[in-house]
């Protein structure tokens, strides 16, 4: 069925954690918005919890971004106007385990999304990236200018990614390209209904948090206490998902008014410790969330802060949410679904 009437959004990856949550951003700001995922790591009870908050849906389409006949026929049966790229692997020790996987995954599919874009005379992206590709013991906090050189496979994945892009912006300037460098995105939508739902083991520090506090694990280990920080332990950016999904739609309106490559930090500029976290998590779940001090985890930095003045002056862009709010969330979120979506 052709449905070139209206334009569309197309959403890589729009069923995950950051993406659904985006989704909900882009439709209640009016936008016609066509979903593509695999469901590797995630499922289409994500997209429901959307439609329970919208009160309307996306068009869903399952399937691989590498599947170029699918894309293919994606653009044309739909006037996509956009994409917002979020579909991809995350987890850096995978990575280091399978880099191969982790190049075909994210480098491989995304050169396969960006030709068809190119052959369907689309040219307007916004990149799901991230702090990793700072270097890790680079100064404080990271402005975009701030070297790069990631320390794992997962970060340069995202790097030679954004690299891909530079190049494309340089060869056709009709390329409008936004690259947001996440920080830690934290949180859910207040409602409950959709959230952050790892697969497997989950890869950062909330959900290990929160799967304390509701009884699934025992104990949160600390990865060392012994950094040269206030309290030894490692300082992060977390910024609620909403804030980011939120900077999503401020990107896109400014490459409306300003085409090019563009990049920018999002984080809220405010360093939080693992023990602080874990302090406000305590008080906002009303559990004794047990913790045990181990050794460092090889890679991490002691501090990485964003310095998101560039987001702020150019998007317009303002963090809203607090830590409290960030946990509070999270909680309901973890409360309503102690086992995820199933
Ligand atoms: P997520 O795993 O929840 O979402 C990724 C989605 O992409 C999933 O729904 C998955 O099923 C889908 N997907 C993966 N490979 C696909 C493919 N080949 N074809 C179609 N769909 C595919 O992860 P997230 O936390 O929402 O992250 C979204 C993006 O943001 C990722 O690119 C990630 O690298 C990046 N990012 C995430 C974080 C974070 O902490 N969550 C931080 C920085 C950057
Ligand atoms: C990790 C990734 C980074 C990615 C980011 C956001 C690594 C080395 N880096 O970074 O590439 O962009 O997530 O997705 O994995 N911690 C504990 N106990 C735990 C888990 C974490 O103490 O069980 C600590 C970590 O040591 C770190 C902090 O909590 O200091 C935050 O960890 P995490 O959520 O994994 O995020 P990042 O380390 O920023």
């Amino acid at each position: 069925m052709r449905n070139r009437n209206h334009s569309y959004l197309l959403v890589t990856g729009g069923a995950g954690y950051i993406g659904s949550h985006t989704v909900v951003e882009l439709m209640e700001a009016g936008h016609n918005v066509l979903v593509l995922d695999n469901f590797s790591n995630s499922s289409r009870a994500s997209i429901e919890g959307v439609r329970k908050i919208c009160g309307k849906e996306p068009i869903l389409i399952e399937g691989n971004i590498a599947d170029e006949e699918l894309l293919q026929n994606i653009f044309k049966e739909h006037r996509i106007d956009s994409v917002l790229h979020f579909a991809g692997l995350k987890s850096v020790a995978d990575s280091v385990s399978q880099p191969l996987k982790y190049y075909i995954e994210n480098v491989g599919s995304s050169l396969c999304l960006f030709d068809v874009m190119e052959c369907n005379n689309v040219r307007k992206i916004i990149f799901s990236s991230s702090a990793t590709v700072y270097e890790p013991a680079g100064e404080q906090p990271y402005s975009e200018l701030s070297p790069t050189g990631p320390g794992n496979p997962y970060g340069k994945t995202k790097l030679c990614v954004e690299q891909i892009l530079h190049g494309l912006a340089v060869a056709n300037p009709n390329w409008e390209i936004g690259i947001l460098r996440y920080f830690n995105p934290v949180g859910a939508h207040p409602s409950g209904l959709i959230g952050e739902d790892p697969k497997q083991y989950p890869n950062n520090l909330m959900p290990l948090v929160m799967q304390t506090a509701i009884g699934r694990r025992k104990k949160l280990e600390i990865y060392g206490d012994d950094y040269d920080t206030p309290d030894g332990t490692c300082i992060r950016d977390y910024i609620h998902v909403l804030d980011l999904a939120r900077g999503h739609l401020l990107a896109l309106e400014y490459l409306e008014r300003h085409p090019g490559i563009h990049y920018w930090n999002l984080g809220t500029g405010k360093g939080i410790s693992v023990k602080e976290l874990v302090e406000q998590a305590k008080e906002i779940t009303g559990t004794e969330i047990e913790t045990q001090v181990v050794a460092r985890r090889p890679g991490d930095s002691p501090i990485a802060i964003a310095d998101p003045r560039k987001a702020k002056e150019e998007l317009l862009w303002h963090p809203e949410y607090s830590l409290v709010n960030m946990c509070a969330d999270h909680w309901n979120w973890q409360r309503h679904h102690p086992d995820g979506y199933q």
